[in-house]
């Protein structure tokens, strides 16, 4: 008898066109890996991206590339479902209840919610944007999923998913599985290059500390060039004393496979320089396969529109049996059929 494989579930949302490092190798990375071994379900959330205000045209195309680029990185349509979130509809739909279940302080504790309105001014930010986490809490739960492999700024997010799924569950009868994170230390969070001490991020300050996966390689590897690194010159891991040095250590021991242990020994006597330069070289080695495929995905967008209505058809059947049951528990009459 085959063994039934664990469900997982991520999201990316298609906002800024290019994917940046952080996201790559903060989760879809992991999502290539875990389509081999789990049930997996990937979506391009922009429905999320419309929690700030977003050009149409330009929301449709960076859409069209976000599912691109996760081709590109390798994700196969017939080893994993990957959709677009607005095709599936029973995501707000099963939203409406969740929000129905979150309280309001529970929602306003949420801390990505509370920088980004700082920043915004609560006139500019959304009620979507407020609600942000629990049309998440909906993806995750309309799929039965075990794990969520994110970046550890979604730390808080999944939290605040079993909470309420716990909430259902208790007030309903059990409908929902509770979710848990998956997320890899090592590549939990890519800081910027020019200020590591906050995370690669696309509202970052400067455009110098990020690298955009589609960015000209040559752009990408000029700025590792000129990476902010610490003081001293040993090439040690140490978040701590020298998180510049140990977030290049982490980005090259993810993109090549060698531990960071093999690469201090490594660049044993070496100085910062020589990090900064084969780093450059390793990503640019990396991601020119990667624009290659992404670019073959773009030139047929019909071929890819096909693969993303069959991963709406295949998103679908998992998640309407889950809202009809939700529904049900919750006491909406059905339609007469
Ligand atoms: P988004 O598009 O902002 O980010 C996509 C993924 O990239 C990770 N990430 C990072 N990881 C490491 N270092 C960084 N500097 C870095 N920056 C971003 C994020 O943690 C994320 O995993 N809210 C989600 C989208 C979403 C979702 C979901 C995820 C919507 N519904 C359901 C999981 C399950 C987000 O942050 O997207």
């Amino acid at each position: 008898m085959a063994t039934e494989r664990l469900r997982v579930f991520s999201g990316i949302q298609p906002t800024a066109g290019s994917f940046h490092l952080g996201n790559y190798l903060g989760a879809v990375r992991q999502w290539v890996g875990l389509q081999e071994t789990h049930d997996a379900v990937y979506s391009v959330v922009d429905l999320h991206a419309a929690t700030i205000p977003q050009d149409p045209a330009a929301l449709r195309e960076s859409s069209r590339l976000a599912a691109a680029q996760l081709l590109g990185a390798g994700l196969d349509p017939d080893r994993c479902t990957l959709c677009i979130q607005s095709h599936v509809p029973e995501h707000t739909q099963l939203a409406w209840v969740i929000n129905c279940l979150t309280g309001f302080g529970e929602a306003a504790r949420m801390t990505q919610f509370k920088d980004k309105s700082a920043k915004q001014g609560t006139d500019a930010t959304t009620v979507g944007l407020f609600t942000y986490p629990m049309l998440m809490a909906a993806d995750i739960l309309l799929y039965h999923t075990r794990q969520v492999p994110v970046g550890e700024d979604q730390r808080q997010h999944i939290e605040l998913t079993r909470d309420v799924a716990q909430r259902f569950n208790a007030r309903y009868g059990e409908t929902f599985t509770l979710p848990g994170a998956y997320i890899l230390k090592e590549t939990a969070k890519i800081q910027d290059l020019q200020d590591p001490a906050v995370k690669m991020s696309k509202s970052a300050s400067s455009a110098k500390g990020i690298v955009w996966l589609m960015d000209e390689p040559k752009t990408s590897a000029k700025k590792f060039r000129s990476a902010v690194t610490d003081t001293g010159t040993e090439v040690r891991y140490d978040r701590a004393a020298k998180p510049g040095v140990s977030n290049l250590l982490a980005i090259y021991s993810a993109l090549t496979g060698l531990t960071v242990e093999e690469l201090e020994q490594k660049f044993e006597g070496r100085l910062y320089g020589a990090l900064k330069t084969e780093v450059a070289d390793v990503f640019t080695e990396w991601v020119a396969p990667f624009r290659a495929r992404t670019q073959q995905f773009l030139d047929d967008p019909a071929e890819l529109d096909r693969l993303l209505a069959r991963g709406a058809e295949k998103a679908r059947a998992m998640a309407a049996p889950t809202l009809d049951a939700v529904y049900e528990r919750v006491g909406f009459l059905p339609p007469a059929r």
